[in-house]
C-alpha cells in the first residue's frame, strides 16, 4: 500500500521547482494529483510525467494571485476527484503584477514598493489564506485534511533587502499557527516547510546577489543546497501521510542546518 493511496492532493506553482518535485513524489505514493501553475504548457507536461510513471493527475492552469482562479481550481479538483485530503500551497509571486520577478531584489526597507508590498503578500499570505478556505469544508467534511505552506528562513532570520517577501512569510506561518488550532478538532493538520533548494528562484537570488549568497550556501552545516525532488519530496510526503496525524502548527526546516547559524 503506497502511503498517500486514494488522496486527492493539489500542489500549486509545481510547473517547475519544489512544487514539481513534491507533485512527483506525491503521484509516486499513489495520490491523484492537481498541478497547478500559471502556465498550462509545464503543469500538462508534470501532469504527464505523473500519468506516464504509472500515476493520477491533471494540470490546471491557475494563477494563485487570482481569488477566481483559486476556488475554481479547488472546484476542478473537486469535479475531477471527488474532494481535497491534501493542499500544498508552494507558489509565491516575487516583484509586481507588471514587473513580475523570478526571486527577489534586493529593496532597501525604507524604499519598499508598496506595488510589490501587495503583489507578495497577494500571491504569498492571502493566495495560502484562499487556497485554505476553499479547501476547508470539504476536509472538515471528512474529518481529515493536509495543508502544507511554504514560509522561508529569509523571514525568520530576516535577511535584509527582502522586506516584503520575508514579511509575507512570517504571516504564513502565523497564519498556519493559527489554523492549526482551529482545525485539529476537525483532523486537520497544518504546517509549514522552509526550505532552502537549488532551484530556478534560489539561482535567481543567486544571481542577483552573488556574494551574499554564495557566503550563506558555504556556511550551511550540511555544506550544500538541497534537491527538490530527493530532498522536497520525503518531508512533503511525510507531512500529507498518517504519520503525521498528531503533528500540527510546526515549521519544518528543510534548510541543510542554515537556521542554526548565528
Ligand atoms: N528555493 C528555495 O531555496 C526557497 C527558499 C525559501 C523559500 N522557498 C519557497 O518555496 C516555494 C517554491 O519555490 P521554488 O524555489 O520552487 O520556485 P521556482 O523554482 O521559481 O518555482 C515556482 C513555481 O511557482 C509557479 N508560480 C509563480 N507564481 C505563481 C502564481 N502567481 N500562481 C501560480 N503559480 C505561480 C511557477 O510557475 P509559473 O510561472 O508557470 O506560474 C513555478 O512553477 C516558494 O514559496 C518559495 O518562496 C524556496
Amino acid at each position: 500500500m503506497k502511503s498517500l493511496e486514494n488522496k486527492v492532493a493539489i500542489v500549486t506553482g509545481a510547473g517547475r521547482g519544489i512544487g514539481r518535485g513534491i507533485a512527483l513524489a506525491y503521484g509516486r505514493e499513489g495520490a491523484k494529483v492537481v498541478v497547478a501553475s500559471r502556465t498550462k504548457s509545464t503543469v500538462e507536461d508534470v501532469a504527464k510525467e505523473i500519468r506516464d510513471a504509472g500515476g493520477e493527475a491533471i494540470g490546471v492552469a491557475c494563477d494563485v494571485g487570482q481569488r477566481d482562479q483559486v476556488f475554481a481550481c479547488v472546484q476542478k479538483a473537486v469535479e475531477t476527484y471527488g474532494t481535497v485530503h491534501i493542499l500544498v500551497n508552494n507558489a509565491q509571486g516575487f516583484g509586481t503584477e507588471d514587473s513580475p520577478q523570478p526571486s527577489t531584489v534586493f529593496m532597501a526597507c525604507e524604499d519598499t514598493d508598496e506595488n510589490e508590498w501587495e503583489y507578495t503578500f497577494r500571491t504569498g499570505a492571502t493566495a495560502s489564506l484562499w487556497f485554505m478556505k476553499a479547501v476547508f469544508p470539504h476536509m472538515k467534511k471528512q474529518n481529515y485534511g493536509k495543508i502544507i505552506n511554504f514560509a522561508s528562513s529569509s523571514g525568520q532570520m530576516g535577511f535584509p533587502g527582502n522586506t516584503c517577501y520575508n514579511s509575507t512569510k512570517e504571516a504564513i506561518r502565523a497564519l498556519t499557527r493559527t489554523a492549526a488550532n482551529e482545525w485539529g478538532q476537525y483532523g486537520i493538520t497544518v504546517n509549514v516547510i522552509n526550505p532552502a533548494l537549488e532551484t530556478r528562484a534560489f539561482d535567481a537570488w543567486k544571481t542577483a546577489r552573488p556574494d551574499f549568497v554564495e557566503a550563506l550556501k558555504e556556511r550551511i552545516p550540511m555544506r550544500r543546497l538541497g534537491d527538490p525532488e530527493k530532498d522536497a519530496g520525503p518531508l512533503a510526503v511525510f507531512l500529507a501521510s498518517p504519520g503525521s496525524d498528531y503533528m500540527t502548527g510546526g515549521t519544518f526546516m528543510l534548510e541543510g542546518g542554515m537556521h542554526t547559524l548565528p
